[in-house]
């Protein structure tokens, strides 16, 4: 049996944690194994790549070597608790996954998406979500919630936007394994549109492709929306 993977995915200050942590307590409560994980920082070699890529005395990072770190932590995560917990049966609800590499590297630094991707997948063991959930907000409003700022979070606005359309873009390409979500809904308007998508993944029936086409955010939030989500659609 093969569980399912459900990631989370935004820039900071979106409310991932929030969402992931209530998926899982949900599931959780309704007798579903269901194992809430995050990127970068799971165990113990994650927890010292985290210290190296998110402390602010570490100072610049060549691009190249700030996403090969992320792709380790990531290798790592994936073989020792992903994995194992998919092939048991688990709901694998992670907080942030390879679109965070593409969109904070590839866009973010501005490295070479097609030089990149194949890399990411090769360190994430192939490993595909089942459903990315990406919430979007504009930068400015989710990095105002964060009193101290990561390494990550204190670079400059620019490099925060480009972040922002990295994620648009990659669900605009593939929108029947995404699920797009305004992050400035309330906190259970939100979690109330994950387990509605989630809901025929968990009971083995696949994607709705009916659902996956509307992206379900215009079926709940503007029904007169696009059935697409291209990139930009849902900035202010
Ligand atoms: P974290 O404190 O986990 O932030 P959040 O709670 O917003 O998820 O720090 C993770 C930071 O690392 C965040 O700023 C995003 C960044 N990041 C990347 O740049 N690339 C990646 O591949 C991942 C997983 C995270």
């Amino acid at each position: 049996m093969r569980g399912v993977f459900v990631v989370f995915e935004g820039g900071d200050g979106t409310g991932k944690s929030t969402q992931a942590r209530l998926l899982a307590d949900w599931l959780n409560a309704s007798g579903r194994e269901a194992v809430l994980t995050h990127e970068p920082g799971e165990g113990e070699v994650g927890r010292r790549i985290r210290e190296l890529l998110l402390d602010p005395a570490t100072g610049d990072l060549s691009p190249r070597a700030e996403a090969l770190l992320y792709c380790a932590d990531r290798a790592q995560h994936v073989d020792t608790m992903i994995r194992p917990a998919l092939e048991r049966g688990a709901v694998v609800v992670c907080d942030r996954y390879v679109d965070s590499t593409l969109a904070y590297q590839g866009a973010g630094r501005v490295l070479d998406l097609d030089e990149l991707e194949p890399l990411v997948w090769w360190a994430a063991g192939r490993l595909r979500p089942d459903l990315t959930v990406l919430l979007d907000l504009a930068p400015h409003a989710g990095l105002a919630t964060i009193a101290e700022r990561d390494r990550l979070e204190a670079a400059d606005d620019a490099f925060h936007e480009r972040t922002r359309d990295g994620f648009l873009d990659l669900a605009a390409r593939e929108p029947e394994r995404y699920l797009v979500l305004p992050a400035r809904e309330p906190v259970t308007v939100v979690q109330e549109a994950v387990r509605h998508r989630l809901a025929p993944l968990l009971s083995g029936e696949g994607h709705d492709a009916e659902i996956g086409r509307r992206n379900l955010w215009s079926a709940l939030f503007d029904p007169e929306a696009p059935l697409s989500v291209p990139p930009g659609t849902m900035k202010p």
